[in-house]
């Protein structure tokens, strides 16, 4: 099981849960997170606990198909993808390719890292896809003139249209690969105590921060809600679903517009250099 962004937070707490129960996890991480040292902790978790490691800046696409490059050659088979790796800039920032980094990271990244990875996802079916996703969806916008805020930024507007973009590849995804044996879904982890906003300095860090500390979870807590969706025998066969607190909730509207979601999976393909599959007849997300 691949988790990205698994040296701190959700991904880190979810990874724990995940070799409890028997998994052999991949942790992915930057170098400065130490995903060695972090697969080395989870891996002496028990005597039958087993956890590798791969470094990647997920932000760079040129990263993620070197890392799944490296994944398909060590693993033909996987069992799942979590794609956890995100976050939030309140400053715009561009990424040596030229993608801005909110864009690059919580949406092109994990677009691409599952496309890459379908082969040994549908080697290991049944498999699963869990993107992790947000409440603050709900107040995304798709910009669709300027999904990369070139004219106007806001750190909020960037990360919520990140959150929705993120929900519409997750349908359509769901919808392309009915009948592989791989599904996909989605799944709001709560407001969670962790590093996410600590790369901000300022202001608005420090009241991301403030709140974190009145209001949010721990991440081990985000982890229960998390790892069922990863692995549980409950949720077998569900795809295209949005999960909050255990539960298949409705989404916003706007994310469930099978036409925006073709249309971003085209222009994400023509981003990030995939092949331009045809579509399956949109359809309402399905169990399948
Ligand atoms: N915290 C919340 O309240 C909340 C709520 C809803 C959704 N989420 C989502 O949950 C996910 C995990 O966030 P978290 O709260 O656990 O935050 P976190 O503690 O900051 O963890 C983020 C993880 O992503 C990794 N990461 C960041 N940039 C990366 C890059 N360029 N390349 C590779 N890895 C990178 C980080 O690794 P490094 O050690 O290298 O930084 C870290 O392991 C995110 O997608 C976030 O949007 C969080």
């Amino acid at each position: 099981m691949v988790i990205t962004g698994a040296t701190s937070g959700i991904g880190r707490a979810t990874a724990r849960v995940l070799v409890r129960r028997g998994a052999h996890v991949v942790v992915v991480g930057r170098a400065s997170g130490d995903p060695e040292r972090v697969a080395e902790a989870l891996g002496s978790e028990s005597p039958s606990a087993s956890a590798s490691w791969a470094v990647a800046d997920l932000s760079r696409m040129e990263e993620v198909r070197a890392l799944a490059a490296d994944l398909l050659r060590r693993f033909p088979r996987i069992q799942a993808l979590v794609n956890n790796a995100g976050g939030i800039f309140f400053t715009r920032q561009e990424t040596p390719e030229g993608i801005e980094r909110t864009w690059a990271l919580n949406v092109l990244s994990p677009f691409l890292l599952s496309n890459l990875l379908l082969p040994a996802l549908v080697a290991g079916a049944p498999a699963r896809v869990v993107n992790i996703g947000s409440e603050a969806h709900r107040t995304g916008k798709m910009r669709w003139e300027d999904l990369e805020g070139r004219g106007r930024y806001s750190g909020w507007r960037a990360y919520s249209q990140s959150k929705l973009a993120l929900l519409l590849v997750t349908y359509e995804l769901a919808r392309r690969w009915a009948g592989t044996g791989v599904v996909v879904n989605a799944v709001h982890p709560g407001f969670v105590r962790s590093r996410f906003g600590h790369n901000n300095p300022g202001f608005k860090g420090g009241a991301l921060r403030f709140a974190e500390g009145l209001f949010a979870i721990s991440p081990d807590r985000a982890a229960r809600a998390v790892a069922p969706m990863v692995n549980d025998p409950g949720w077998n066969g569900i795809t295209g679903r949005y999960i909050r607190r255990h539960r298949v909730v409705g989404s916003s509207p706007t994310s469930m517009d099978p036409a925006a979601a073709e249309h971003l999976v085209q222009f994400l393909s023509r981003q990030a250099g995939l092949p331009i599959s045809s579509p399956r007849p949109p359809s309402a997300p399905t169990r399948g």
